[in-house]
């Protein structure tokens, strides 16, 4: 019934614990979770996964937040990607909050991925924190409504969500939803429209309100949509249907 779209299974806290992890999905009703990319020379784990558990699927991409890491090129992330459980390009964005200084190379390696999505034909995982402004406009210059995505782990404003959605991107909510804290993500939360939103855990970080704190997992992407029926009165059946539906419809190379 629920699908996390966003999750880390190769880290450690969560690779050591894989056949638990598995089994708390099931018993959660969490059918399906896409593995994330952070880097080239993890990605090969990340494709391990996908390729070992029919309910996981992969992107390939590097994270803004990795500067000393492999750059990677177009023709690389294309030659990755054409791979059956590959389905996604990124994580990649932008990131002001973790790195200062001059980002000329994170801004260009997110022109990197969206060139990548665009030949490749698959959809982008946007990261974006503190760079709203030049991520909506290199999205816009370098054409990533071809390619379509989501803006992961959504924590910007409803303007941010209403252009990116006009690109024709998802949003998708983490565990933050969740925070008693987070009032104007509730609202956010409110009014996207359900036929554009997704759920996530971005596992293994942002635990949801009744485990913060702790090692985050797949299974508790259930809490993120028990708040989301909360926050719009529907039922989480209905959220967690939906969800689904958006899942398969933007990640389309993914399969039941
Ligand atoms: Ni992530």
């Amino acid at each position: 019934m629920f699908i996390d779209s966003h999750c880390h299974l190769d880290f450690p806290d969560l690779a050591e614990n894989l056949p638990r992890i598995l089994a708390n999905m099931v018993a959660n009703q969490v059918s399906h979770a896409l593995c994330v990319s952070v880097d080239l020379p993890d990605f090969p784990k990340v494709r391990a996964l996908a390729e070992a558990h029919s309910n996981l699927f992969a992107s390939v991409g590097v994270h803004p937040d990795y500067q000393d890491t492999p750059e990677p090129t177009v023709a690389e992330l294309v030659k990755l990607a054409d791979h059956p459980r590959v389905v996604a390009i990124g994580e990649t964005g932008l990131d002001y909050f973790r790195l200062k200084g001059d980002l000329e190379w994170q801004r260009e390696r997110f022109r990197t991925h969206i060139r990548a999505a665009r030949e490749a034909g698959k959809p982008l995982i946007i990261h974006t924190r503190e760079a709203a402004a030049d991520t909506l406009r290199i999205m816009r210059e370098e054409g990533a409504a071809e390619a379509g995505g989501v803006m992961h782990c959504f924590t910007e404003s409803w303007e941010v969500a209403e252009q990116a959605m006009e690109m024709g991107l998802y949003i998708s909510f983490s565990g933050i939803v969740t925070f008693k804290k987070a009032l104007a993500l509730k609202e956010v939360a409110k009014q996207v429209p359900l036929e554009r939103m997704l759920i996530e855990t971005d596992s293994p970080y942002l635990a949801p309100a009744p485990f913060r704190g702790k090692t985050n997992e797949p299974a508790w992407v259930k809490h993120v949509a028990e708040e989301i029926a909360h926050l719009r009165e529907l039922s989480v059946e209905e959220i967690g249907k939906t969800t689904s539906i958006n899942y398969f419809k933007l990640f389309s190379h993914a399969s039941e």
